[in-house]
């Protein structure tokens, strides 16, 4: 496994880390009785094969996700060797609302987290400032050691930056995939410029780029990338010859891409068994004639989604407090 720096001054976190939205989640179909002895054992798997960062979120399985994973570190005895990033939703802009949701997440978790992260940008009419200066103020009371953002496209990230005051975000959690390649266009760039870690989420395209053909959970079905990707014979068919010559599976070579880009998947899965095929890509090195084979077969997706990212944008034509009350009616997105 290799390692990167979060951000300018962030801790030392593997190259791939591992997403815990499926944890609990109604959408994935995961919320049966065992689902924290299946994260018990997915983070042992994990940490096992070198990958320490670890992320989750407050609305995950109404805060299931949060309890599974902040058990299972404990129950390992591995918190001191793990990095831990929840974020707080997007629906929540005023400070008072901010900071208590931050411990709530701290309490559900058993331990302060490393990085908390914005989900994604307030409604319209609330002032982004008022998110960055909450989001310091969590760093200064010593609750978090960092924060960072998620789905802020480039123009809301600048605004973000001119906000902060002491501290600047030193991540932003982002679509990123062979099948979804927006941030590309500028956001990717800017970042690289003021020392921002891009981490990927759906860096599988919901398992079709781990070749999935047919959708089988609510969270799959729904999703218009997991479409367009499990149909792109061109794309599957690079996947393939990639994944034969390297006799590796095709997640592999998608996440190996990623890494290449500098980005950091955080690949999910509700499967033990997963774990060891993505800590793979942290291995692998990708030779550059077999990067351009896969940029050539996926560079119309720079565009294909729009030119500016704006994935989970339309929440903010949504009032915050109706947002939260579809997430609540889930209970366990
Ligand atoms: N910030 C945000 O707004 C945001 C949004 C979405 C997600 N995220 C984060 O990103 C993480 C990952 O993204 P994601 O959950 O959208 O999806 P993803 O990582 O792109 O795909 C994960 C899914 O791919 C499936 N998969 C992997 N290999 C497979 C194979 N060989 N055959 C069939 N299926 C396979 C897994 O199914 P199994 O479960 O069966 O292994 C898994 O559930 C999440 O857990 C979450 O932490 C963040």
């Amino acid at each position: 496994m290799r390692y990167i720096r979060l951000g300018d001054r962030g801790p030392k976190i593997s190259v791939i880390g591992l997403g815990f939205w499926q944890a609990g989640s109604r959408l994935w179909g995961n919320r049966g009785g065992d689902v924290a002895e299946k994260v018990y054992v997915i983070v042992g798997e994990a940490y096992n094969y070198g990958i320490n960062f670890y992320d989750t979120a407050e609305i995950y399985g109404g805060g299931l996700s949060e309890k599974c994973l902040g058990e299972a570190i404990r129950r390992h005895g591995i918190r001191d060797e793990v990095v831990v990033a929840s974020k707080v939703a997007g629906y929540r802009w005023i400070e008072h609302s901010i900071l208590k949701a931050i411990k709530r997440i701290n309490n559900r978790i058993g331990f302060k987290i490393d990085l908390i992260q914005h989900h994604w940008p307030p409604p319209l009419y609330a002032p982004i400032c008022k998110v960055i200066n909450a989001l310091e103020k969590a760093v200064d009371r010593g609750m978090v050691e960092y924060y960072g953002l998620s789905n802020y496209n480039t123009n809301l990230l600048i605004k973000a930056i001119e906000c902060s005051r002491k501290y600047e975000p030193i991540s932003n959690q982002v679509q990123y995939s062979l099948a979804y390649r927006v941030v590309e266009n500028r956001l990717k760039k800017y970042m690289e410029e003021m020392g921002i870690s891009l981490i990927a989420w759906s860096p599988l395209a919901k398992g079709a780029l781990a070749g999935l053909r047919q959708p089988k959970t609510l969270a799959q079905k729904t999703d218009p990338v997991f479409r367009k990707a499990s149909t792109d014979n061109e794309l599957q068919g690079v996947l393939r010859r990639l994944a034969d010559k390297y006799k590796v599976s095709k997640s592999v070579i998608a996440l190996s891409w990623l890494i290449s880009m500098k980005a950091i998947p955080i690949p999910g899965t509700r499967r033990p068994k997963r774990v060891r095929e993505y800590a793979r890509a942290g291995e692998l090195r990708l030779s550059g004639e077999d990067l351009e084979l896969l940029d050539r077969a996926s560079r119309k997706y720079l565009r294909y989604w729009g030119v500016e990212y704006s994935s989970l944008s339309l929440n903010r034509l949504i009032p915050g407090f109706l947002q939260q009350l579809g997430i609540a009616l889930i209970r366990g997105i």
